[in-house]
């Protein structure tokens, strides 16, 4: 069988031509190959592997393609890359590797492709497509790696051990690939992940959050957390979540597991959502809640202020895992923070409570709203039932308030300047005074957001404090 279908963009053409001219052999190799394979689209991203020097291939390939692109030349790697159009392509030429003991960084020897593709990750990664005039579009697939996306599974060429050992990103990979294409990870490499989890301390942050993201990005990242929980690995990374772990039953009272609410509130999000951050939010919401339970005779379990405690560890987790500490960050702080405060709501859904919500959580109150539906977890269908009613009249409220009340971006009707201008005053504590009174009063529903209401209201408070106007 040939599989010259997958190499119909003429850059393959070229990148054969100049292999035939430079006498080397080429292939296309890895994830555009297993991605064709499955059907995925486009990949953006081709892989070349040349048995002999990538670099000179990708320096002829260059001269040949019509945009003349720039070479990028990584010589301690003895890799290459160019950008064709919008795909970038890497080469490399075909290596037998040995890693340390401490470190990613591989001792590289030439070697042939049988060589190269046993020291990728797995079997669905192996995949190699010929690219020379005279094998042109044959597959090379010495591992049955074929046979393994048929049966979805995720396996290693080597000893899986070694595979993981060498590179420990790997039993990250191999989790996030499970995730992705919802494939079964061989019984051998996931015991190999488990012996080998230690390791992962040794891979940069970085490398690690990229790999969750990819996880958080698929349609049921439960997956990968149950994967990631299961070989020990998550205990390193995010033990905020193993800590989540586990029934306590005292005197029969008995509290959710909390890990497993997490994981199907992470599930029910990317559902309906594709916001990486709000995810986070999902995956983080009641991380508060380990530190926080306590158990009273009369009440039972309680988490009293764990979403408070929960946003304040986000701000740490994502210091630690050299996550970007911006207004990402804060949205997600903010989101486990507010995240009971629907909840709250729904038992009864008054105007005041409803502008509250909409003043705090801001532009962000919508999303506030999608966490908080995902939250319901009950497999009670009653209860279901009544708690997302309960949750669509707070969105209907929330239209209704905002479109009459304005508190979303609240700006205070009457401005610090005019209430220093009516009782000729000085910066002072009364001007903050005034002010907040005047906000209390339109959250509550005392005067109107507008200005004549609250101009009048000033002149009270201001009155009510001795002031007197200019
Ligand atoms: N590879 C590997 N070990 C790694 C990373 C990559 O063996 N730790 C090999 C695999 O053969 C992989 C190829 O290098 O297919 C390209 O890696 P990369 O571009 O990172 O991943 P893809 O497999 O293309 O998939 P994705 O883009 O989804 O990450």
């Amino acid at each position: 069988m040939t599989y010259k279908k997958a190499l119909q963009h003429p850059v393959f053409k070229i990148i054969s031509q100049s292999a035939d001219a430079l006498s080397v052999d080429a292939y296309v190799i890895g994830g555009f190959v297993r991605d064709y394979l499955l059907e995925r689209g486009n990949a953006k991203d081709i892989d070349i592997v040349a048995i002999g020097s990538g670099i000179e291939l990708a320096q002829h390939v260059a001269d040949n393609l019509p945009s003349k692109p720039k070479v990028q030349v990584f010589k301690t790697y003895g890799t290459a890359m160019l950008k064709h159009e919008d795909i970038e392509i890497e080469f490399v030429g075909a290596r037998k590797e040995s890693y340390t003991e401490d470190s990613r960084n591989p001792v590289v020897e030439n070697g042939t492709l049988k060589d190269d593709q046993n020291r990728r990750d797995f079997t669905i990664n192996a995949l190699a497509i010929a690219l020379n005039k005279s094998n042109f579009g044959q597959l090379l697939d010495p591992f049955n790696g074929v046979s393994d996306l048929d049966n979805g599974i995720i396996r290693t060429p080597l000893n899986p051990d070694i595979t993981y050992s060498d590179d420990p990103l790997r039993m990250m990979r191999a989790i996030r690939f499970a995730t992705q294409l919802n494939f079964t990870i061989e019984d051998d490499s996931s015991k190999a992940i488990s012996k080998n989890k230690e390791r992962i301390n040794i891979i940069t942050k970085e490398r690690v959050v990229t790999e969750l993201n990819k996880i958080l990005e698929s349609d049921k990242p439960s997956i990968g957390f149950i994967h990631l929980e299961k070989t020990g690995i998550l205990d390193y990374i995010l033990p905020e979540l193993t800590a989540l772990k586990g029934v306590e039953d005292i005197e029969g009272q008995r509290h959710k597991d909390n890990f497993y609410h997490t994981l199907e509130v992470v599930d029910n999000i990317c559902k309906t959502t594709d916001n990486l951050w709000l995810s986070w939010a999902a995956l983080l919401h009641d991380i508060g809640k380990a530190p926080t339970k306590r158990f009273y005779k009369r009440i039972g379990w309680t988490f009293h202020g764990h979403e408070f405690v929960g946003s304040k560890m986000v701000y740490k987790l994502f210091k630690r895992l050299k996550m970007p500490l911006n207004d990402k960050m804060k949205f997600v702080q903010k989101m486990v923070f507010m995240s009971s405060r629907p909840i709250v709501l729904a038992s009864e859904v008054t105007d005041s409570a409803v502008r509250r919500l909409v003043f705090d959580a801001g532009d962000n109150v919508d999303d506030l709203m999608t966490l908080c539906e995902a939250d319901i977890t009950t497999k009670n269908p009653k209860k279901f039932k009544k708690y997302h009613n309960n949750f669509k009249i707070v969105r209907d409220k929330i239209v209704e308030v905002e479109e009459r009340d304005h508190v979303r971006n609240f700006q205070p009707p009457v401005t610090g300047e005019e209430i220093m201008k009516t009782f000729n005053l000085k910066p002072s504590k009364e001007i903050g005074i005034i002010k907040e009174a005047i906000k209390e009063a339109i959250l509550d529903g005392e005067i109107p957001n507008e200005y004549d209401a609250a101009f009048e209201l000033m002149l009270k408070k201001g009155k009510a404090l001795g002031l007197k106007t200019s």
